[in-house]
């Protein structure tokens, strides 16, 4: 296993461009099982997380080829799906990607039934499935969980109004998904509005979808006979921009993001403002710049457009090293915070109640060796580590290479020594 080893004292400079989101290119993956024929993605991230959907979906009778583009970090996924196609997916690769869940609603839709691997919990909290589950009941959708997997049949699906106990993404795709081919109008209210649902009701839409309300709270899908692949770019990542944002941030830096709009990221660009941080959007992105040490700001998660959840680890790592105390509440994820214990390690003074954090800034970290968690996690604890005293190792790096292209090469781009080493084995004791 890799780990990340980070000298502290960083001050990040530079242009950094980001490319497509992988949170939309999954569900664009899922959604191209939706039409016999062949779909092209382009802008999507060269991660961990893109290779195991393509093997999902090829599991499922489809051909997939993953070209490089031109920049190194994205890549131009094509995808020829059968007439038919398979509509099993295994326990060994759900396991590994919760989001292969959302193969359930297209392959419902198009083949009347589907086995997916039940995807069990994960290390940022429960994770469940009621929704899905309750709205492709009320499309018509009989479910059962049998042996580990999550069982779903439906000679035709048909259109019904849907009510979101809170606005999941997954439920949201999961069920526009489905209700795209379903017989008559389809209602999903209290919708999830995150930029990457708008990307897939795009994508849809130009397949042949009529979905009006896209980015919206509720969103009415009229469903048709059959849709066609087509060509389609995926929407830049705003969490790996965001990063980029709060890295800036927190090093006092001076940092101009290309490829996610401002206007994806308003209420976190926002916080950085208030912390002292100058922030201009530009033509393809945004630039921010501070050169004092950043002010305390209190942070609460929230669906999109609030705070986003996966950004949480950049928000403690922010306050960590910030002037004044700051109160830091998680409202998605009960395991988010588990990832604190490891910053703790790096000097910072934090305590958590329930899911608050009171986090009282330090002027430096100091460095230690550390664990990432998750993948947001992994990378905040990087940023934090660029921010300590001495030098931070960053073990289970594998997380990051789930959701951020050549992280280590972007932060070396914009002036961080960086460097990516193998992890000494860890001994084995035997009894
Ligand atoms: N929830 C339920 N029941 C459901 C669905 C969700 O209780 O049927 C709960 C979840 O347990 C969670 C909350 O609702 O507490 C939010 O879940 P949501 O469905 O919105 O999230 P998700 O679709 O599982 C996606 C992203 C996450 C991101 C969240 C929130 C993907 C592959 N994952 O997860 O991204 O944090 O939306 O924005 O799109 C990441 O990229 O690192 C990541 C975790």
């Amino acid at each position: 296993m890799d780990l990340l080893r980070v000298a502290g004292g960083a001050r990040l400079s530079g242009d950094v461009t980001v490319v497509g989101a992988k949170n939309s290119a999954l569900k664009l993956m899922a959604a191209a099982l939706l039409a016999p024929g062949r779909t092209v993605l382009t802008n999507v991230p060269k991660i961990t997380d893109i290779a195991i959907m393509a093997e999902v979906v090829r599991r499922l009778g489809c051909e997939v080829t993953l070209t490089s583009e031109d920049d190194i970090s994205r890549a131009t996924v094509e995808i020829d799906v059968p007439e038919v196609p398979r509509h099993e997916a295994d326990y060994d690769l759900v396991r590994q990607l919760r989001a292969s869940i959302c193969v359930l609603g297209p392959l419902l839709a198009r083949c009347g039934s589907v086995r997916v691997a039940h995807p069990g919990g994960d290390a940022i909290g429960s994770r469940g499935l009621d929704m899905h589950v309750a709205g492709l009941r009320r499309m018509g959708a009989e479910i059962t969980s049998e042996h580990g997997f999550v069982i779903a049949t439906a000679e035709k699906l048909h259109g019904a109004t849907i009510w979101l106990d809170f606005p999941s993404v997954g439920a949201t795709e999961n069920l526009l998904m489905a209700a795209v081919l379903a017989d008559g109008v389809t209602e999903i209210d209290n919708a999830a509005r995150e930029p990457e649902i708008v990307d897939i009701c795009d994508m849809l839409t130009a397949m042949g979808a009529n979905i009006f309300g896209a980015g919206t709270s509720q969103i009415v899908v009229d469903g048709v006979d059959a849709l066609r692949p087509v060509a389609h770019r995926t929407v830049g990542d705003r969490i790996v921009a965001g990063t980029w944002a709060f890295a800036a941030a927190m090093t006092r830096g001076d940092v101009h993001v290309h490829g996610v709009p401002a206007a994806h990221l308003e209420i976190a660009l926002d916080k950085l403002v208030t912390s002292g941080a100058s922030v201009a959007a530009s033509e393809d992105g945004f630039r921010v710049r501070i050169d004092r040490r950043p002010s305390a700001v209190d942070i609460v998660t929230l669906p999109y457009p609030g705070f986003p959840t996966d950004l949480l680890p950049m928000a403690v790592g922010l306050a960590a090293v910030s002037e004044g105390n700051s109160l830091i509440t998680e409202n998605i994820f009960d395991g988010r915070f588990m990832f604190i214990q490891e910053l703790t390690r790096l000097a910072a003074e934090i305590r958590t109640d329930g899911h608050h954090a009171v986090v009282r800034g330090r002027e430096r970290l100091s460095g230690a060796p550390v664990t990432a968690t998750d993948i947001r996690a992994g990378a905040g604890l990087v940023v934090a580590g660029l921010c300590a005293d001495g030098t931070t190792d960053v073990g289970h790096v594998h997380h990051i290479d789930r959701g951020y292209p050549d992280f280590a090469a972007d932060l070396v781009s914009l002036g961080a020594d960086v460097r990516r080493i193998q992890a000494p084995d860890e001994p084995v004791f035997t009894m």
